[in-house]
């Protein structure tokens, strides 16, 4: 385990994982807005576990933190974190399998990451970029107080067709934990 909050915990992907990652990635609406396509194979999965629990949360590039639910062992989801400008910025991604949405546990986690980033490693500022359409990732990173930043207009061509940006970002500054 790597950090933990009232219900969750946010520790490494494992081999046993694969199963509900290829599951929850699979459903339409949670990769209508991701950099991958429904359905997503078991094969890619257990790639995927096997490459991102290897690496290493504190380097510079992508990091996956596994969400478990305390108590029942759940995959809820992830969050990925892409460390960069020698690790003064992070990215943020982040996923919850369907069965999981609407209990308040994606900005659980997202706080979790963020204070850990901001307030415990330092970071200078935390950033997500997302598809304009996508309101409920936007209403999760305004609950947390992200500022709006940028609207880009048809600056992504994703997914065969050209898509608009939003950008929300925090500073370390302004992030205090709640
Ligand atoms: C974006 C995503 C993670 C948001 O998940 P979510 O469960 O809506 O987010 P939150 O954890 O903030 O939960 C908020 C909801 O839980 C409800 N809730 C229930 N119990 C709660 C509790 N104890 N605490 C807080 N909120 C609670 C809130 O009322 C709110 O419901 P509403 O949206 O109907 O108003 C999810 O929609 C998702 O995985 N989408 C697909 C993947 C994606 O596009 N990711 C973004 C790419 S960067």
């Amino acid at each position: 385990m790597l950090l933990q909050t009232d219900r969750l915990l946010l520790r490494r992907f494992r081999a046993g994982d694969a199963p509900a990652l290829a599951a929850y990635r699979s459903d339409p609406d949670v990769a209508r807005y991701q950099g991958w396509d429904a359905p997503f194979p078991l094969d890619a999965a257990e790639r995927f576990v096997a490459a991102v629990g290897e690496r290493d949360p504190r380097a510079e590039g992508w990091f996956q933190y596994a969400i478990e639910r305390r108590g029942d062992g759940a995959l809820v989801g992830d969050v990925g974190v892409n460390r960069h400008d020698e690790g003064r910025q992070a990215e943020l991604g982040f996923t919850l399998a369907p069965g999981f949405q609407r209990q308040g546990y994606a900005a659980e986690a997202v706080r979790r990451v963020v204070d850990h980033l901001l307030l415990e490693e330092g970071l200078h500022r935390v950033h997500a970029s997302l598809d304009a359409r996508n309101d409920r990732s936007a209403r999760l990173l305004e609950r947390l107080a992200f500022r709006r930043e940028a609207y880009e207009i048809q600056s992504q061509f994703w997914k065969g067709e050209w898509t608009d940006d939003v950008r929300y970002a925090v500073l370390a500054s302004e992030w205090s934990r709640s």
